[in-house]
């Protein structure tokens, strides 16, 4: 396998920045950040708070849309969210009216609408 075949993630050129408001200058949260991970590998973003670390990471599963440049995931472009990217929200993650179970029960059905309620049920 080449060394190109293991990798899991190109980040390319990639820049995120949020308008302003009141029409004044934007918010550059990250500008031209390029960077590889390897499948298997274990990185984590380090940062203050505010530095970009959740903006870069919605951007890569595929939540947020990058002003510029692009996230190519085992060489496919990530467009949007996907199946094959998990992610653990930092907050506002579970519905609190339901229970532990009905939570997970509530990503199965979204995943497998045609699904009975005993099949997501298992399969939760
Ligand atoms: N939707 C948005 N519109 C405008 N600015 C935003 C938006 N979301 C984030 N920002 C700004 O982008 C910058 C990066 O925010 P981000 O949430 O990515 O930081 P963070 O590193 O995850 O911070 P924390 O450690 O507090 O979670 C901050 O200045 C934030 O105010
Ligand atoms: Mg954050």
């Amino acid at each position: 396998m080449s060394a190109s075949q293991k990798t899991l993630l190109e980040i390319q050129n990639l820049t995120r920045r949020y308008s302003s408001p009141d029409g004044g200058e934007p918010l550059t949260v990250f500008e031209n950040a390029n960077f590889d991970i390897q499948k298997g590998e274990f990185v984590c973003i380090i940062g203050h708070s505010g530095c970009g670390k959740s903006t870069i990471l919605n951007v890569l599963a595929g939540l947020d849309t990058a002003t510029s440049g692009v996230v190519i995931m085992e060489g496919r472009e990530v467009c949007g969210p996907s199946l094959d990217r998990g992610v653990v929200f930092q907050n506002y993650s579970l519905l609190p009216w339901m229970s532990a179970l009905k939570n997970v029960m509530f990503g199965v059905k979204a995943r497998f609408p045609n699904w009975t309620r005993k099949q997501v049920k298992d399969h939760s």
